[in-house]
């Protein structure tokens, strides 16, 4: 049997989420799948990477892999060979490390038939986390294994919210990878920089995911889709753009989309354009394929 962990798709409030301010998200259909089997030795291997790590690897894979291992409920573990396939860019803010962390996570407790709720699952999920992002905000991991159009404040239960409306994103892929822990170490150093500066910019996001919040219950697209656009421009000020971003949301919002941002870390990886019917779909769709970008409709929510 397969145990999976899910993408996921920030609508506001990534990096402000790592200080404190509530980040509104929305689970992909896709993700990554992982199933455990008796072996001689403890490893993960993942396709379609091809790779293979072990207890005693040094690399990230390999030290996320011992971190979840060493902390699971039933240590020590017998030896299992782990197999994981991952549906989903690495390093394109869609949260594939997440996804695989939880997937593994669900996988170990299945070969050991330990039974855990979502909530304890994202939790030790963290730990995995943490190898790969340093200061992350619990945020991926927690949407990895809950799914859903949530609210997430750090350190507190994932709140899921009443969607007035079914969520329509299309996802344009910039191609260029980008390392969650590298932007969120360059926003916290323009914090030490300029600590009022970046109080403001925060104050201001959260205006934004307060009112995207209400935008999303009262099923209001259009002002979800402004409510994108001005988060944008804020992520923007953080120096977390690109060219290949801006390009992909200027395209998406000339072929009619209600609003567009980058989604996730930034500096490259994805962008998320929000759309109200198939028409405007298809023609985001051409618009970001003409730019060169691969895009596709997400199943959300
Ligand atoms: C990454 O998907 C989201 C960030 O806000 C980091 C985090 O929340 O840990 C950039």
């Amino acid at each position: 049997m397969s145990s999976m962990g899910r993408g996921k798709v920030i609508l506001l409030g990534e990096h402000a989420v790592v200080y404190g301010v509530p980040a509104i998200a929305a689970g992909l259909g896709r993700g990554v799948s992982a199933s455990a089997s008796p072996a001689n030795e403890t490893t993960l291997e993942c396709s379609p990477w091809g790779t293979r790590h072990g207890l005693a690897s040094d690399e990230d894979l390999g030290r996320a892999l011992s971190a979840v291992v060493a902390a699971h409920p039933s240590a020590p573990l017998p030896p299992l060979r782990v197999s994981a396939d991952v549906a989903l860019p690495a390093g394109a803010g869609l949260g594939c490390s997440a996804a695989l962390g939880v997937a593994v996570i669900r996988a170990l407790d299945a070969a050991v038939a330990h039974v855990a709720s979502d909530a304890e699952v994202a939790e030790r999920a963290l730990a995995w986390e943490q190898v790969f992002h340093g200061n992350a905000s619990g945020l991926d991991n927690t949407m990895a294994a809950h799914g859903g159009v949530a609210s997430y404040v750090r350190g507190e239960p994932l709140e899921a919210l009443d969607v007035r409306r079914p969520l329509r994103l299309v996802i344009g892929n910039s191609d260029e990878s980008s390392s969650t822990r590298t932007m969120v170490e360059s926003v916290a150093r323009q914090r030490e920089r300029d600590p009022e500066r970046f109080a403001k910019n925060l104050d201001a996001i959260a205006t934004l995911v307060k009112n995207a919040r209400l935008a999303l219950e009262a099923g209001d697209t259009r002002a979800l889709g402004q409510l994108m656009d001005l988060n944008q421009a804020l992520l923007s000020a953080w120096f977390l753009s690109t060219t290949a971003l801006e390009d992909m949301c200027r395209a998406a919002r000339d072929a009619g989309a209600a609003g567009a941002k980058l989604t996730g870390a930034g500096g490259g990886g994805c962008m998320i354009a929000l759309v109200e019917s198939d028409e405007t779909s298809a023609a985001v769709i051409a618009a970001l394929e003409a730019l060169g970008f691969s895009a596709f409709e997400a199943e959300a929510g």
